[in-house]
């Protein structure tokens, strides 16, 4: 902790520092291809490079972090593929939850457990349990996250009050929309920062996202994504003139 207190210290200061950064950690498959190597290569490096935007971002003092890990439609993948993915999620818990003591970290998973290993849910539950009295930046981890799930669900549970009195079709407002959604309490994401090229949102935070800032770095797969890409897409959010449907 003190180590990255000191370092933020000597870091250069952004104007305007968004309360809440959503990354899509993309780009995995193709670093690894153009290496030769088998795509799941490409996922270890991935992981890593996680843990460390991930701290510098704490670093710079960013409230929330959210990244997608695993989205809803990744099932349509390998099997050999999902399960490395799986195993790279499990170890970082594993390891997660002995650092987590030391770190002021919140952890938070988005997403639908259900079909998910029991011993992977269980990690996810201990993790959550564990950091769930910490003050510190808030990490969200989306897996097997998909936005229309989200909202799906929402809409569901939402209709089952209705059906059972305990809410009225009148009440149903955007926030009691965003009281249904996994980041009910937080705010929406300010900045969304994709690498590897693609330009589209791929079913990530779609109702969050409504007024988001969106970086796209296309000439950088998330392997080889450093602290100095993620301070330049901070760099470029502080440019940013956002008007909210204002002037
Ligand atoms: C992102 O990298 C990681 C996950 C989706 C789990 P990809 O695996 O999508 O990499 P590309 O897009 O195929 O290069
Ligand atoms: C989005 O990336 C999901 C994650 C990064 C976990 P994908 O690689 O799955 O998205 P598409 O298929 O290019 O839209
Ligand atoms: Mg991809």
């Amino acid at each position: 902790m003190a180590l990255f207190k000191k370092k933020a210290e000597e870091m250069p200061q952004f104007d305007v520092l968004p309360a809440h950064v959503a990354i899509i950690m993309d780009g995995n498959g193709r670093w690894a291809k153009k290496r030769g190597l088998p795509r799941t290569a490409g996922h270890v490096t991935g992981a890593k490079v996680f843990r460390t935007i991930v701290k510098h971002c704490e670093a710079r003092g960013v409230g929330y972090v959210t990244v997608y890990a695993f989205s809803t439609e990744n099932w349509k993948r390998p099997p050999e593929e999902v399960q490395a993915i799986m195993n790279l999620l499990r170890d970082y818990l594993k390891e997660s939850l002995r650092d987590f003591k030391k770190e002021n970290i919140r952890v938070r998973f988005l997403g639908d457990r259900a079909p998910l290993a029991e011993d992977i849910r269980d990690l996810i539950e201990e993790a959550e349990k564990s950091t769930a009295d910490k003050d510190g930046m808030c990490l969200n981890i989306a897996l097997n996250y998909g936005g229309r799930h989200e909202l799906t669900a929402a809409m569901r549970e939402m209709a089952k009050k209705v059906q059972a009195g305990e809410l009225s079709p009148d009440d149903i407002t955007e926030e009691i929309i965003s009281q249904h959604l996994y980041t009910a309490g937080q705010p929406d994401p300010d900045l969304i920062v994709r690498p590897s090229g693609e330009h589209r949102l791929s079913n990530y935070l779609i109702w969050q996202a409504a007024y988001a800032e969106y970086v796209f770095m296309d000439d950088i797969l998330w392997p080889d994504f450093t602290t100095a890409d993620m301070d330049a897409a901070l760099a470029e959010y502080a440019r940013r003139n956002r008007r909210f449907g204002g002037v």
